[in-house]
């Protein structure tokens, strides 16, 4: 038995994954720990997923309801759903043929902020929570958990759920010991502020303190985190980086930045690594990140003493990167922090620091308004994740991306968005590999020129025209009904956005 298991009361429930996967039942609510592909668990949901296919054979029902902290791996939602036992899922998935289900109609998927979900599974929004099963790193003689490589919303989960189920992975580095800040708000209606100020502020404890009568089962894992290799920036996103920091510059250049106060937030993703490495070669020191994820470039910044301190919730790293992360944990720890999703992603902490938000997006239309999650409004990427917690929240909100998708055929900016996530009210820059749109300030009409600028050139007469007709119809936000959604419509017909 694994070294890592110091409670002996706990000891004594270390069984396999098959035999733990007897508490889950059909019908359960099941909060797993896990988040952008770490700290997910390894075991049990294979274990679940037979046991779904030997009643679906049976002609019996058997799906479970899965609560994360956001993308899990190939070993949580990917063997899940290829068994057809997921009802119904929350907060984000990333995996395909998760995804493909949800876009049949035949797995329910509530894509909700990040920093919302635990405690809406608190307050009962869902029902009870059946079980709760956590990867973790060790358990501590006195039954407290060192977390794994996410914190997501395991506190909530523990607290909520009638029995808990515990994966004990020796993949994991020992060294995440001391790395965790697990803070739990008070109860409601008597909170008080949360006492963070600077990124570095450690306000909970080290250790996830559970109800250790509610663990039925322990079990022993060795399994990798998804970790996968982030490609090289292409010459798109070197310029969308680019410009990124140009953005920056102008931004010190007003007086609204220093070259050492730069808060940061960023989504994961091969633009954003991009923009992380011409962070490396920047004037900027002294850089620090409230953000939800730590991913490669934050290590590289770390290392090169750019960055002091980066809070987060999880890991999304490459394999070489996870290795240098265990193999350098001690330095680490001094220099990351992983929270509560509750924490990493809290609004009243975001609004305080005066943070920069930086993410992707599907589609932005002419006024600003962003698609982070549906395609032609109706088929569902990813999710909101946590872009919605901190564009709402940010000193500056600002969103990266190329200015099209799929070889051209998609143009990124659009007259309308077909779905829309950020409102105009809440996005404040834009980004492509032509330029930045700076909307702050600005009234709708005085957005579009703005926004038409960072447009694919091929696509920006198209605009254009779209604007001379919107404006005939008039408005505070022109709009020609009509035509406001040609350029989707076009690309359902034909496969491209583009005119003949
Ligand atoms: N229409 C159709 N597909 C589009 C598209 C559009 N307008 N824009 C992007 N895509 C597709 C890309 O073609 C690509 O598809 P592929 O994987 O089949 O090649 C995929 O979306 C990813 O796009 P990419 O350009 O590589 O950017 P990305 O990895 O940064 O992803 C989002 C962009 C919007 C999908 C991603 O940022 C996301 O899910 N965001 C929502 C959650 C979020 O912001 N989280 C961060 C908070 S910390």
């Amino acid at each position: 038995m694994s070294d890592r298991i110091l409670n002996s009361e706990l000891k004594n429930k270390v069984m396999s994954a098959e035999e733990a996967a007897k508490f889950v039942n059909n019908g359960d609510n099941v909060g797993m720990s896990g988040f952008t592909g770490a700290g997910y668990p390894k075991a049990l949901p294979a274990a679940i997923a037979e046991n779904a296919k030997a009643a679906h054979e049976k002609g019996e029902e058997f799906k479970i309801n899965v609560f994360t902290g956001a993308s899990t791996g190939p070993e949580t939602d990917a063997v899940l759903s290829a068994a057809e036992a997921i009802n119904f899922r929350t907060p984000y998935n990333s995996d395909k043929e998760l995804r493909s289900q949800i876009n049949k109609g035949e797995a329910f998927y509530s894509d909700i902020h990040l920093s919302h979900l635990g405690q809406q599974v608190q307050q009962g929004f869902f029902g009870d929570m059946q079980v709760a099963i956590l990867e973790c790193v060790k358990i501590n003689e006195d039954g407290s958990l060192v977390p794994s490589s996410a914190v997501g919303n395991n506190v909530e989960y523990a607290a909520k759920a009638d029995k808990i189920i515990l994966e004990v992975n020796s993949w994991q580095s020992l060294d995440l010991e001391g790395m965790h800040d697990i803070y739990a708000p008070e109860e409601l209606w008597d909170r008080t502020p949360i006492q963070i100020t600077k990124v570095g502020n450690r306000i909970g404890d080290m250790y996830h303190k559970i109800d250790v009568s509610k663990v039925v089962a322990v079990v022993e894992t060795d399994s990798a985190d998804r970790n996968s290799p982030f490609t090289e920036p292409d010459d798109i996103s070197k310029k969308i980086a680019e410009n990124f920091l140009q953005f920056l510059e102008d931004e010190v250049a007003a007086g609204r930045l220093t070259y050492d106060n730069y808060v940061m937030q960023s989504g994961v993703g091969n633009v954003p690594n991009a923009v992380m490495s011409g962070l490396l070669d920047s004037k900027f020191e002294n850089i620090t990140a409230y953000t939800e994820v730590i991913q490669d470039g934050m290590l590289d910044l770390i290392d090169a003493g750019k960055m002091s301190m980066a809070s987060a919730t999880s890991f999304a790293l490459s394999p070489e990167a996870a290795v240098r992360m265990n193999e350098k944990a001690d330095f680490y720890n001094k220099h990351i922090i992983l929270r509560p999703q509750a924490t990493s992603n809290n609004p009243e902490v975001i609004r305080r620091l005066g943070l920069i938000a930086t993410n992707g997006l599907i589609e932005a239309d002419i006024y600003g308004n962003v698609n982070s999650t549906n395609v032609t409004g109706v088929r569902v990427m990813n999710g909101i994740g946590g872009s919605g917690d901190f564009t709402r929240n940010a000193y500056i909100s600002s969103f990266i991306t190329p200015s099209v998708a799929k070889g051209g055929a998609i143009s990124a900016i659009v007259p309308f968005a077909s779905h829309i996530d950020h409102t105009e009210h809440d996005v404040m820059v834009i980004i492509t590999e032509y330029g930045y749109a700076d909307l702050r300030g600005l009234a709708p009409r005085q957005r579009v020129e703005k926004m038409i600028s960072i447009a694919h050139p091929d696509y920006r007469p198209q605009l254009e025209e779209y604007v001379e007709a919107a404006n005939k119809v008039g408005g505070h936000t022109p709009h020609d009904l009509t035509k406001a959604f040609d350029f989707h419509n076009r690309f359902n017909e034909t496969g491209s956005m583009r005119k003949a």
